[in-house]
């Protein structure tokens, strides 16, 4: 496996992944489910998830990844423990499936940037979605949207993702400023943040069960964990890489990106008293409430073409990281070039998304499907994995290029094994109960 690619620079592997992290997910899961759920007690419980949950665990995948260099079913093969690539079969399988979706809102994503510059969906914004967002456009936009995803995978860890998502990554950052800057002028700007960041600790302690599985979940989402993404990833590091250090990086950029997107979200809703709750909720909310807004503020086709054009930069490079996780797979198995695996995993996506691109019904399903089950469980065993049979051999690897972990590795091991198991099982019990009882 001696000409296997690694990210040419240590920054190269950060914002590749922060682009992976800062997805649809930030930009339109994360106001929308604060905006479910109560705002900023979400917001506060979100935060401690990230830290304390996600933090950890993503520090679990990268000593999985790098320890090996190899794809994440064969990982657990490289350190002995044949059995468990089933795990890493459960992370891929929840990528693939996640993916063949997520295509389908980039498809959206693609027509929204199209429409805010004709304004065509000025008239009727409810109705726009619904055109769009189901039948043969949605199909036609969901190929569109993964050519994308496949053409960058095709070129490569270096030329393709690498290349990519260090112009991406400040593009988001970058823009999201400027459009943050501009809504702050709108007169629902006030009334947004306080919503978004003024959290009401009578609301956080009495519906703590219910938030706290919730904030567990999208801590998860956000990160890109439990999909096999940062295994794949940090199979391209070197040895002398600080992962804890890389992965704070990752977690603060990723986590402001998010609060930036609430910062650019909740001042629009609010300008039009669009009415934020559980029931007004459901895959188009985000759509159908920013394009009412950018309908009815001054410049709404430039700022629309401007944050569509980066929930599109966010979602391709989230994508991007998704569809390697396959391809690394394959990659590493059978002597077939990069171009023709990633097309040929391309079509399989395409063909899996149809049910979701014909009907958000089964987006919907889909959606709720990995979020609840399947994300959770392959999360748990991730770190069940890492933090009980690996255990010191994990620590070990974490040491690599951090000069000494001092009091942060047992505490990392500690949390990985109880804090985070915890966490886990919390949301995927919210998961079982919703899904079948
Ligand atoms: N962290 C990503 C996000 O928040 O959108 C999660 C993700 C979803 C990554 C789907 C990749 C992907 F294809
Ligand atoms: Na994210």
């Amino acid at each position: 496996m001696s000409d296997r690619e690694t990210w040419t620079t240590r920054l190269g592997f950060i914002l590749a992944a922060v682009g992976s992290a800062v997805g649809l997910g930030n930009l339109w899961q994360f106001p929308f489910k604060t905006g479910a759920n109560g705002g900023a007690a979400f917001v506060a419980f979100y935060l401690i998830a990230v830290l304390f949950i996600g933090f950890p665990a993503m520090l679990a995948e990268f000593v999985l990844g790098r320890r090996t260099n190899v794809n994440a079913v064969d990982a657990f093969g490289e350190l002995g423990h044949r059995g468990w690539r089933i795990v890493g079969g459960i992370g891929i399988v929840t990528g693939f499936w996640i993916l063949s979706y997520y295509n389908v809102v980039g498809g959206w994503v693609l027509r929204y940037i199209l429409g805010s510059a004709t304004g065509a969906y000025f008239g009727d914004p409810g109705g726009y979605f619904g055109a769009v967002s189901a039948g043969p456009e949605a199909v036609l936009a969901q190929a569109l949207f993964l050519a994308l995803v496949v053409g960058i995978v095709a070129l490569g860890i270096e030329d393709g993702i690498e290349k990519a998502t260090t112009l991406m990554v400040p593009s988001i950052v970058v823009l999201m400023l400027a459009l943050a800057a501009w809504v702050a002028t709108l007169p629902g700007a006030g009334a947004g943040y306080a919503f978004f960041l003024s959290p009401d600790l009578g609301t956080m302690i009495d519906n703590a069960a219910s938030i706290i599985p919730f904030a567990v979940g999208q801590a998860f989402f956000t990160l890109s964990l439990g999909m096999a993404i940062m295994i794949t990833y940090s199979s391209y590091v070197g040895e002398d890489d600080n992962l804890v250090f890389d992965g704070g990086v990752i977690v603060v950029m990723n986590t402001l990106v998010g609060v930036l997107a609430g910062l650019v979200v909740f001042p629009i809703l609010l300008t039009i008293d669009y009415q934020i709750t559980a029931t007004t909720g459901g895959p188009g909310a985000l759509f159908v409430a920013t394009a009412s807004g950018f309908s009815s503020v001054p410049f709404g086709r430039l700022f629309g073409v401007a944050f569509f054009g980066v929930v599109l930069i966010a979602a391709l490079s989230s994508a991007i990281s998704l569809l390697e996780v396959s391809v690394a797979w394959a990659n590493d198995n059978f002597g077939v070039s990069r171009p023709v695996l990633a097309t040929g995993i391309g079509v399989g996506l395409f063909v899996l998304g149809l049910p979701s691109a014909w009907d958000t019904v089964w987006l919907t399903w889909f959606d709720n499907f990995a979020y609840q089950l399947f994300l959770p469980l392959s999360a748990l065993l991730v770190v069940v994995f890492v933090g009980w049979v690996l255990g010191e051999e994990a620590l070990e690897e974490l040491r690599q290029g951090t000069g000494g972990l001092g009091w942060f590795g047992p505490v990392w091991l500690w949390a990985l094994r109880l804090v985070v198991v915890a966490g886990i099982l919390a949301t995927l019990g919210l998961g079982v109960e919703t899904m079948f009882l």
